[in-house]
């Protein structure tokens, strides 16, 4: 039979050496590695001189394969068909020069990748016809015919697969048709992430890319409310850490815990369930330091994850703590240029209100509770009624107060005081609460009828505790 691969002592009519350079073969240390055709075994002895694990070829010529066993007795060689394959999973398995020889080659090429690891790759070395259209092209070559695929053919056949065109192989004396390398491994399912914060269109964007596409969309917020809520099971620690203080509008806050308390692994794989296996986009945020736990989850569950990042546009709304408290201070200097009244005279000064807390502080007799009018609005003034005494307070402050404005029912919440009274010292004992009122007052004058007290304040003032009102 003819001398086909090239040993130093033996040329063929391949130049091995350089095939061997034009495979790009991954490194091979600590790998199984499968040559199916593989000839005297120039390829199963490179493979173990690189220090792989196993090394195994296959070949039908048994004198190939004796051969090859005297070369390289410390590889594993099986005299037989393709049809009888070893078995696997392998690293690496290479099918060069011979996939025409294949009655059904696309079904060889199946097989050989149901026989790869995981990560494994399948390194094929071929003649491509050349014609746009995907067909078998039948080549006569000197000794036979033989069909070699087209590009289209090809691409049609590995469709299924994850594959990459690695560059042309080397030309061979009489080759009818080019040669190519391409390296084909299993096609893990995709993992679309979408993971930015709220409000950067994660939503939209999931739906115009992967609606169409057929892709199923996984939402995050939709996961996690179903756990809150009850109605997913996951483990007790995940539920508690979702359905504390559980509420749709501070989910990326729920997330963030789950994360912080090492329970991510859990979400993601509640994800990827729902995917059983197939491509899926996730449309859920995930804070940015443990994107890369994400990918990692889902790359060890089969997954290969592509993170889709993009830029939000557009002023982002302050946080709502910040807004508030700028809305409240608003709302606060407006009440210094209150309009006209839109009641009648007589009944605006007819206020009703509340002393919640009296404390004296040195001479300062401070004064805090509410007041709303019969416009709706906090009084302009106090007066206060104590012992000998009645006049405005010194200090006036106004105060938001939303528990007055929810049990009154009025529109704002500016009802509030603090007011400040200096006493003059002698007043300062026990007859300086006698008859003591507070009252609304307009133009300085007071009106109406004095405010409630509160139980404890009114206690106090009727046992004229001085030094408790001290607190
Ligand atoms: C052109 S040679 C290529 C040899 C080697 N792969 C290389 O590239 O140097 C084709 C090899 O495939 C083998 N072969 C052809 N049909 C086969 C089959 N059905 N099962 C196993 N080996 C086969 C032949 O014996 C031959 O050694």
């Amino acid at each position: 039979m003819a001398q086909y691969q090239s040993f130093p002592d033996a040329a063929g009519a391949s130049h091995t050496l350089d095939k061997l350079k034009a495979l790009l073969l991954p490194d091979l240390e600590g790998r199984d590695f499968l040559d199916v055709g593989c000839n005297e075994g120039f390829f199963c002895g490179f493979a173990k001189s690189q220090g792989a694990q196993r090394v195994v070829g296959v070949d039908y010529s048994r004198l190939f394969i004796e051969r090859a066993r005297q070369r390289f007795p410390d590889c594993e060689f099986h005299n037989r068909s393709w049809d009888q394959l070893p078995a696997g999973p392998f690293d690496v398995i290479l099918l060069a020069s011979a996939l025409h020889y294949a009655e059904d080659q696309a079904e060889l090429i199946g097989r050989l990748v149901n026989l790869l690891a995981v990560n494994g790759v399948l390194v094929l070395e071929l003649g491509i016809a050349s014609s746009d259209k995907s067909e078998w092209v039948k080549v006569e070559r000197g000794i036979d015919e033989r069909y070699f695929p087209t590009m289209p053919k090809l691409r049609e056949i590995l469709r299924g697969y994850a594959w990459k065109w690695m560059g042309p192989s080397i030309a061979q004396a009489g080759d009818p048709v080019r040669r190519h390398v391409i390296h084909v491994s299993r096609r893990r399912p995709l993992a679309y992430l979408l993971m930015q914060p709220p409000g950067y269109g994660k939503s939209s964007i999931a739906a115009s890319l992967f609606e169409p596409a057929n892709v199923l969309i996984v939402s995050g917020d939709q996961k996690a409310s179903l756990v809150a809520q009850g109605r997913l099971d996951a483990s007790p620690a995940l539920y508690e850490a979702l359905s504390r203080n559980y509420s749709p509008f501070t989910l990326d806050q729920a997330i963030q815990q789950v994360f912080d308390q090492g329970l991510g692994d859990e979400l993601v794989r509640l994800w990827a369930s729902e995917a059983d296996g197939k491509d899926f986009a996730v449309d859920g945020y995930v804070p940015a330091q443990y994107h890369a736990d994400v990918e990692r989850i889902l790359s060890e569950s089969g997954y290969l994850p592509v993170q889709i990042c993009w830029e939000r546009y557009g002023p982002s709304p302050l946080p709502g703590e910040e807004l508030a408290k700028r809305a409240e201070a608003f709302y606060l200097s407006l009440g210094d240029v209150l309009p006209d009244p839109v009641v009648g005279e007589d009944s605006r000064y007819a206020a009703v209100g509340f002393v919640d807390e009296l404390k004296l502080t040195g001479n300062t007799l401070r004064i805090r509770g509410w007041a709303v009018d019969g416009n709706g609005s906090l009084p302009q003034q106090l007066t206060v009624k104590a012992g000998t005494k009645s006049c405005l307070v010194d200090r006036f402050e106004k105060q938001l107060r939303p528990d007055v404005q929810k049990s009154m029912s009025t529109s704002h919440a500016l009802l509030g005081f603090v007011a400040d009274l200096s006493l003059d010292p002698e007043d300062v004992d026990d007859g300086i609460l006698d008859g003591f009122e507070v009252l609304p007052a307009h133009e300085g004058v007071a009106q109406g009828y004095p405010l409630s007290i509160a139980k404890t304040v009114g206690e106090l003032l009727a046992s004229g505790d001085i030094e408790r009102l001290r607190g």
